[in-house]
């Protein structure tokens, strides 16, 4: 039986999933037989975002305890159940400790942290109610290893991956298991700011795909493979895992320059 059975009927809640990785997640869980539910800060249902059969787009502000509750009531009372809770929503912010400030810092937390706890707050117990669930949370590589003036960013993802620990072992004797993906460089709107920072667009690309031993960035598709394996009962014993999705980003050591040549040069070869 592949995964498509493994998720097909099952209730699943996608934040923030108008654009980007969470988009490509809802889709992919609705390919696959689930009932989606996508909760953003904006309803797309009017802009055809979501036509796609088996999503269902609902306005959702993970840092507001009402609007959550809200958004739980109404798939309740929609879909009768909720299996499947993807905590997707995230922002980050460039800034150096000078400059960050704490409204900034409290408002980065707000999604990206406080909004995945809370989400599980009010959906655990009806999962708990229906026997058992799943939470698959978004983290980042930047949970181990960090860009320059990430100090919020990195601190909230990193927080996710012991939310993600404690919710596993809280949670485990309820039958819900809770595991985070760890994206790395992924070509969405997050970062693209990045990349537009500079004039020479190919170079960026070229060099951000160095940066990974699979020569390339990573697409949200590739991210939302690995959430339905997660979301799904093949994945039915693992529990409390960060998986890296990162082209082995996270596992070369840097090395200067003159002495990486070579394997730039190979590098070079598989991107032409
Ligand atoms: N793109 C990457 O390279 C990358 C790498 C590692 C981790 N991530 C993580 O993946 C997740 C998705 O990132 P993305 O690149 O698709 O970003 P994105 O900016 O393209 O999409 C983020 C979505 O979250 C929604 N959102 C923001 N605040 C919200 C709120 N308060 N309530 C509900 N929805 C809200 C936005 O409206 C948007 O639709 C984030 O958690 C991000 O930190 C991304």
């Amino acid at each position: 039986m592949g995964s498509r059975s493994r998720v097909s009927g099952k209730v699943a809640i996608v934040t923030g999933g108008n654009q980007g990785i969470g988009r490509a997640i809802a889709e992919k869980l609705a390919e696959e037989g689930a009932i989606v539910v996508v909760g953003d800060l904006r309803d797309d249902r009017s802009s055809g975002a979501h036509g796609g059969e088996g999503i269902t787009a609902l306005t959702l502000d993970v840092t507001k305890e009402v609007s959550i509750r809200t958004f739980v009531d109404e798939v309740l009372q929609k879909f009768g159940r909720i299996d499947i809770l993807v905590n997707n929503a995230g922002l980050v912010m460039h800034k150096t400790i000078d400059d960050q400030t704490a409204e900034e810092w409290d408002r980065l937390m707000a999604v990206n942290l406080r909004g995945p706890f809370l989400m599980a707050k009010y959906v655990v117990p009806e999962m708990r109610r229906q026997g058992g669930g799943t939470i698959v949370n978004i983290g980042s590589v930047e949970g181990f290893m960090v860009n320059p003036w990430h100090s919020a960013y990195a601190a909230s993802k990193a927080g996710i991956h012991g939310l993600t620990l404690a919710l596993s072992v809280d949670l485990g004797p309820d039958s819900i298991r809770c595991n985070t993906v760890c994206p790395g460089w992924i070509d969405t709107d997050l970062n693209r700011a990045y990349v537009e920072m500079h004039p020479d667009r190919a170079l960026i690309e070229r060099e951000l795909g160095q940066l990974h031993p699979v020569g390339r960035i990573g697409a949200p598709k590739e991210i939302a493979n690995a959430v339905l394996w997660l979301a799904s009962d093949d994945s039915s014993f693992v529990s409390g895992e960060m998986i890296s999705v990162d082209g082995a980003r996270t596992k070369k050591i840097s090395l200067p320059a003159i002495l990486d040549e070579e394997y730039r040069a190979k590098l070079t070869k598989v991107q032409a």
